[in-house]
């Protein structure tokens, strides 16, 4: 197969920033996507529907003249957030979920929340309004073993969560284990998860073998090759709770490539490339459309999108860094070949 026709794709989960970043990277996005569902972990955090809908402005200020990239807004929920809080997001057409960060689990979340049962009542007006639930899904505990840390939120909160709020809409965001795999799978229908194209295609010696490599570097954490291994299972597997969400990430390059470098992996230049590939390795081309442009859009309640894009059998090799001045984005296979181009 040279060239590949799909409904146009949207991303259930990308970081966008603010500022000079947001200028550099949203064209990326808004030249594949229709629709991306924006993480609120700014700083400060996006707690408010004012500071969503300023946000959202922002965003749309930014696009290229004349695209119809529509930004699905969420908040991001804290210690803080109101009942009231959750009327008026279930009344907003901008604003599509709340996003759950343990606190201390990732970048900025400071914010978070760092007692998930002291929230349940607003889980409770959530399930009631209809408002979905974006989890990253880590323990914090400085004891828990990183690579340990997803599984462990499963058992500790995430089943308790699911158990006391049957019908609550719960996205479990960049599931990175076989258990999250196949706790989603065998939950109910308003349990679903995203899967980034790092995860898809790395396992963690991609970070360690050879010499540090931070472009590798995000959380959750890339873990061992089995794991990598059921996210393709489930990616492919034309199951509807599996869905794309990139969790593109972008931070200036000197940030990762530091002593502390920071967490995230940028894949919004070449993301549905990116999945394409995986999905050929599999033989699985024919469930690539369902995964990235119909999956996310049912289990969100929104329409499908109508335009298509196509994508050609093509090599091509990604820039060593985007950005202009003093910013400077290292994306993820910087100078490495991709077998497929969206044109
Ligand atoms: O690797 C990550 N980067 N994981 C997250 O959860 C947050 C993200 C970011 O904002 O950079
Ligand atoms: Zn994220």
């Amino acid at each position: 197969m040279n060239t590949l026709t799909i409904i146009q794709p949207d991303d259930w989960h990308l970081h966008v920033r603010t500022g000079a970043i947001l200028n550099t990277v949203i064209a990326h996005t808004a030249r594949q996507f229709k629709r991306a569902i924006i993480m609120p972990n700014l700083k400060p955090p996006v707690t408010s529907v004012e500071l969503a809908l300023n946000y959202r402005d922002e965003i749309l200020q930014a696009l290229p003249k004349d695209s119809e990239f529509e930004p699905l807004m969420t908040l991001y929920l804290t210690n803080q957030t109101t009942v009231d809080d959750v009327k008026k997001v279930a009344a907003s057409d901008a604003i599509h979920a709340f996003k759950l960060y343990p606190a201390g689990a990732t970048t900025n979340s400071d914010a978070g929340v760092n007692n998930v049962t002291a929230v349940y009542p607003i889980l409770e007006a959530m399930q009631q309004h209809n408002v979905p639930l974006l989890i990253h899904g880590e323990v914090t505990d400085e004891d828990c073993d990183i690579f340990d840390r997803e599984r462990v939120f499963i058992e500790r909160y995430l089943t308790d969560i699911v158990k006391q709020f049957p019908a609550l809409k719960i996205v479990l965001e960049h599931v990175t284990t076989e258990e999250a795999v196949q706790f989603v799978e065998s939950a109910s229908s308003n349990i679903a998860a995203t899967i980034t194209p790092q995860h898809l295609h790395y396992n963690r010696n991609a970070i360690l073998v050879g010499g540090i490599r931070p472009h590798h570097y995000c959380l959750p954490i890339l873990k061992r090759e089995k794991h990598r291994l059921a996210l393709v299972k489930a990616a492919t597997s034309g199951n509807p709770k599996f869905f794309l969400g990139t969790d593109s990430a972008p931070h200036l390059t000197h940030l990762k490539e530091n002593a502390c470098g920071c967490a995230g992996c940028y894949s919004a230049h070449a993301a549905i490339e990116l999945y394409a590939e995986v999905f050929e390795k599999e033989n699985a081309l024919d469930k690539l459309e369902a995964f990235a442009s119909f999956y996310g859009a049912d289990f969100y309640g929104l329409p499908r999108n109508k335009q298509t894009i196509t994508l050609e059998k093509q090599n091509w090799t990604v820039p060593a860094s985007y950005g202009e001045s003093d910013i400077m984005i290292t994306p993820l296979k910087a100078n490495e070949t991709l077998a497929w181009k969206l044109i």
